[in-house]
């Protein structure tokens, strides 16, 4: 994702200010959160996740950085809001449907100050499509991937992620960016495997799944893949 940007805060973001304070929601293995503490050393980080399952051992941790678990959709505690100059979202996709996307962006701006900025980064599911160097041949697995992209599951819906600079304007956070990037093919082939990847997640419930695999990883071998733009939208909390 940093390569497919260029960036990891977006270079709009003020970073040059004293007891920086950057905290990432919904941070898994912590990647960004450590990627960020290295490239600010002054500042402090906050990593937050409703599991600590994927956090890095403590001695593998940067002294910037402080994990601790919390349900976003709940409110934060009194002592983290309004404290933070930015507030990172990346891939709640997965997580959140319309009907509660507007909770959960309302709590995360109750922690940025009055002038921070929010980043927030997401696939865009409508954009799917099948990108073949394969002369013309079939792809039906690929084609269902897509159609898995833009609805994994009959209650999936996913308009809030195509309308989020809506939910910026509607929470008082001005947009400032809006960025869109598409796989160029040199990535292609290590995101595919990445998928694969997350496939296996659901052979619990499916073991048609394994076919699936080994069917989009032949289309795949043959010059066929899934790519799907990602949007790196930035606002900024307006004062007052
Ligand atoms: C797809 S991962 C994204 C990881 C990370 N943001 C990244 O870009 O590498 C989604 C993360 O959200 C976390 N999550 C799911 N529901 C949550 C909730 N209600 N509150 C906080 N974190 C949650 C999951 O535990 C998971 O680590």
């Amino acid at each position: 994702m940093k390569s497919l940007a260029g960036y990891l805060l977006h270079p709009k973001i003020p970073t040059n200010q004293e007891d920086l304070r950057i905290i990432d929601l919904g941070a898994g293995t912590g990647i960004w959160a450590e990627e960020i503490a290295d490239q600010y050393p002054n500042a402090t980080i906050d990593a937050v996740d409703i599991s600590a399952d994927q956090f890095p051992p403590e001695s593998f941790r940067s002294k910037n950085t402080h994990f601790w678990t919390h349900n976003c959709f709940e409110p934060f505690p009194e002592q983290y809001l309004g404290k933070f100059d930015v507030v990172h979202a990346r891939f709640w996709l997965c997580i959140v449907n319309d009907d509660v996307a507007k909770q959960l962006f309302e709590n995360f701006v109750t922690l940025l100050k009055p002038g921070g900025y929010l980043q927030w980064v997401e696939p865009l599911p409508r954009t799917a499509h099948v990108v073949s160097r394969n002369g013309g041949a079939p792809a039906p697995a690929c084609e269902k991937l897509v159609q898995t992209w833009m609805k994994p599951t009959p209650l999936s819906s996913y308009d809030w992620v195509h309308a989020l600079p809506r939910l910026f304007q509607e929470f008082k956070v001005q947009v400032e960016v809006e960025d869109k990037f598409t796989n160029p093919d040199r990535y292609l082939p290590i995101a595919a495997q990445t998928f694969l990847l997350g496939l296996t997640e659901y052979l619990y419930k499916n073991p048609e799944v394994e076919k699936y695999q080994e069917q989009l990883a032949m289309e795949h071998a043959g010059g066929a893949f899934v790519d799907v733009a990602c949007t790196f939208v930035v606002g900024r909390k307006l004062v007052g």
